[in-house]
């Protein structure tokens, strides 16, 4: 049941939705705004004493002497900075004369069924019969400034989606130096952290620390969340694991500079907080104007990381994702890219799709180079019409032919970046990035689009609108290959040059939802030098992001389990790519590949006409298992089941039905131990006392006993999910079986 309450007498707020209770309290005659509760369900409302305000020392009301000393130690739900809270603030206001103390004190709330979305911004939504919102409006009355807290929770779902508007009422102009989404006080409970960290080709790996005194966090100050660090941090009990023990996650819907940090006090508190990098940030704010923050979602499990995942997979799927192909099967797609990089024409092209439609894949993706001038990835970025010296007959015939196939046509573009060699720069060159008299640091050769002047954005999504229009093209692969440096703007006054990197984002954002509202039915998937924009901002505008530009199937296994703890398996874009792989060199079976590129939205990324016989006619079975699977994987529960990445040598998940009817494990074993004859796993997800039976991808039974050949063996549920099965360990490396368990 989704209640939220503000008690009267307890002055105080309770949220409970699921299995969770958020708890605030109203404290002192200046109404500080405290932080009781966030966990599992509780029964009582009055839960104040956990904000510890009758302890010395006392509220100022009590000890106006040592109203610091409150300060310092009260668990504020959203601390201010300069009054003598010294730990870390979430909103830091310069007013005109200089100032930067600000205190913010209850002043009304409001509670209201459905949520209003942010202006510009994307975020979760609901309607008026599964959402909730509740409104806090906290004032700063000397300075003239309201901070209004929202709280939003959806039926059924462990998490509260949060974020804030900062309004100035000052009569005067103030700047906004920093502005948190969410700030989170709790009592440390010997908490470990988890963040994810990477570089290029080897995104999102799972770190797992202590959470230490002082400040510690991850940020991006690269005007992207990056291939290295990721807006999301989890703090976990020392002994929570993959299904025990409470888990508290944290993501941020956003896809710019961010930063989540813990801080842990010398009274033993974390504060937990996410939002906007408040480094290259200063945004102006006139009289009556007001700042909305991106989007937090935090989320409580019970039961350990997966419980956590879970949650983050469903309230994503449920309430983030939109569009035509949110619940929809995605065709199975071949790019390109790996196959050709820049050369090709449009016989090579028709030659791969001829092959590929008669192996039962569904859409060819024309990734980089087709396009102006670009020969290779020196030039014409910015240039989107089409080179028919490349394409003869354009894209027109081109997806003509491609249809005629039975498959559909997708195009790749790279909507914010400009050549130096490129029409687009001869003609502006005050459109791109960059500090007026220095010269501009290039990355892959490429500067940066201004995005934050419509002019720009509008010139670039009228000639992508043509191109769309131009032909029958079903798909948009949406990359960005460089972050952005040398920041300055033509268009912004110095002032407020800070708001570049938001209105930025904006810039992206604003030009995305035009794409997906005058094409509904383009799939669009983000890319960013592979998965260096996986967010889940970017899920708002389309329901795939491609994962990484590393397809090795043992790279991926990381990738993809780092990935899936937030994000759920319908959204990775995974390929199977040719070997030796292109970014690592390793050579994997190619039904190892394919195994691992079916827990994601699935295609090829090879020249389907130049791989071994052998390789390709294992295409049409893995079609038909993408068939078989794919709406399990894309809607089901997903367990981790063992980590390669923790053990160093086999690699386990499950995608199992909602409602426990069957199931799909995949198993990977990555490196050979010797004399191992079996590993023993436990299933979950599964109904206790339901008759289930075990198959292999071929459709027979995956046989457990050296009992009799060809007999059928059913398991109970309460069997495979607490006595296990045993996997048969292989001979040699890297390979792979998938079990398709069945309700009989
Ligand atoms: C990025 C993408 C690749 C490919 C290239 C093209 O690296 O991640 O998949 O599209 O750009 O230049």
């Amino acid at each position: 049941m989704t209640d939220i309450r503000y008690l009267e007498d307890l002055k105080s707020f309770k949220i409970d939705v699921a299995h969770i209770s958020y708890v605030m309290g109203i404290v002192d005659k200046e109404g500080f705004l405290g932080h009781a509760y966030f966990g599992k369900h509780i029964a009582d409302d009055d839960a104040s004493y956990l904000m510890r305000v009758f302890e010395p020392p006392f509220t100022p009301e009590k000890n106006e002497r040592d109203r610091l000393s409150f300060y310092d130690c009260f668990p504020f739900e959203y601390p201010t900075h300069g009054i003598g809270d010294f730990r870390e603030s979430a909103v830091r206001i310069e007013t005109g004369s200089g100032n930067y103390a600000n205190s913010l004190t209850f002043r009304s709330h409001r509670i209201y069924d459905g949520k209003e979305g942010i202006q510009g911004l994307p975020a979760t939504w609901g309607n008026a019969a599964d959402t909730k919102t509740l409104e806090i409006t906290l004032e700063d009355k000397e300075a003239g400034i309201e901070a209004i807290l929202y709280y939003s929770v959806f039926e059924g779902i462990d998490a509260v989606a949060r974020h804030t508007k900062i309004v100035n009422k000052s009569g005067k102009t103030v700047y906004l130096t920093k502005a948190a989404s969410a700030s989170l006080d709790m009592d440390n409970r010997d908490f470990d952290k988890i963040t994810l960290f990477g570089s290029w080709a080897r995104e999102r790996h799972i770190n797992r620390t202590a959470v230490n005194y002082g400040i510690q966090g991850m940020c991006s100050r690269r005007g992207e969340p990056g291939h290295q660090e990721h807006a999301f941090t989890c703090l976990m009990e020392k002994n929570a694991g993959q299904n025990n023990g409470e888990v508290y996650g944290i993501d941020l819907v956003y896809s710019g500079n961010f930063r989540t940090l813990t801080e842990r006090s010398q009274f033993d508190q974390v504060r937990l907080m996410t939002g906007i990098d408040p480094e290259d940030f200063r945004w102006e704010l006139k009289d009556g104007a007001s700042f909305e923050t991106p989007e937090a979602v935090l989320v409580f499990s019970a039961e350990g990381l997966g419980g956590m995942s879970r949650t983050f997979h469903d309230i994503y799927r449920e309430h983030l994702i939109r569009g035509y192909y949110r619940d929809k099967k995605r065709p199975i797609l071949i790019n390109n890219w790996e196959a050709t990089y820049f050369d090709f024409n449009a016989e090579k092209l028709v030659n791969i799709a001829d092959c590929a439609s008669k192996l039962g894949i569904e859409m060819l993706v024309l990734d980089d180079g087709w396009f102006g001038n670009r020969f290779d990835d020196n030039r014409a970025l910015g240039d989107w019409y089409v080179n028919e010296k490349k394409l003869e007959g354009g894209l027109k015939k081109l997806a003509e032919e491609v249809n005629r196939r039975g498959m559909k046509l997708g195009l790749w573009f790279e909507p914010e970046m400009i050549s130096p060699d490129s029409d687009l720069y001869r003609a502006h060159p005050d459109w791109a990035v960059h500090v007026q008299g220095r010269r501009p640091g290039l990355a892959r050769n490429q500067m940066v689009l201004d995005f934050t002047r419509e002019d720009v954005t509008d010139y670039v999504y009228s000639l992508i609108k043509k191109v769309l229009q131009s032909a029958n093209i079903e798909y948009v692969k949406w990359d960005m290959n460089r972050p952005l440096s040398d920041i300055g703007s033509a268009c912004l006054p110095a002032e407020r040059m800070g708001e570049f990197h938001h209105r930025y984002v904006m810039g992206v954002y604003k030009l995305q939802e035009r794409l997906v509202t005058d094409f509904p039915k383009l799939l669009l998937e983000n890319c960013s030098g592979g998965g260096a924009r996986f967010d889940a901002g970017m899920l708002y505008y389309g329901p795939q992001i491609w994962c990484s530009d590393d397809t090795d199937a043992v790279e991926r296994l990381e990738i993809q389990e780092g990935t899936a703890l937030i994000y759920p398996l319908s959204a990775m874009g995974a390929h199977v790519s040719d070997c030796p792989n292109h970014a690592v060199g390793r050579t994997t079976p190619f039904e190892t590949r394919g195994h691992v590129a079916l827990s994601g939205t699935f295609g090829y990324e090879l020249d389907v006409t130049r791989i071994s016989e052998e390789d390709r006619k294992l295409i049409p079975h893995q079609v038909e298992l993408y068939h078989r699977f794919n709406d399990l994987v894309r809607t089901g529960d997903y367990y981790r089941i063992a980590s390669f990445s923790e053990n160093h040598a086999f690699d386990c998940w499950e995608s199992v039905a909602k409602d426990g009817s069957e199931a799909l494990v995949t198993c990977v074993n990555v490196r050979k131990t010797a004399n191992v004859k079996s590993r023993r796993i436990k299933l979950f997800g599964l109904q206790e006392n339901a008759s289930y039976r075990l198959l292999n991808e071929d459709g027979s039974d995956f046989v457990q006993t050296m009992g009799e050949e060809g007999k059928t063996l059913y398991f109970h549920g309460s069997t495979l999910m607490n006595a296990g099965i045993n996997i048969p360990d292989t001979w040699g490396d890297f390979r792979s079986r998938l079990i398709h368990v069945k309700q009989a």
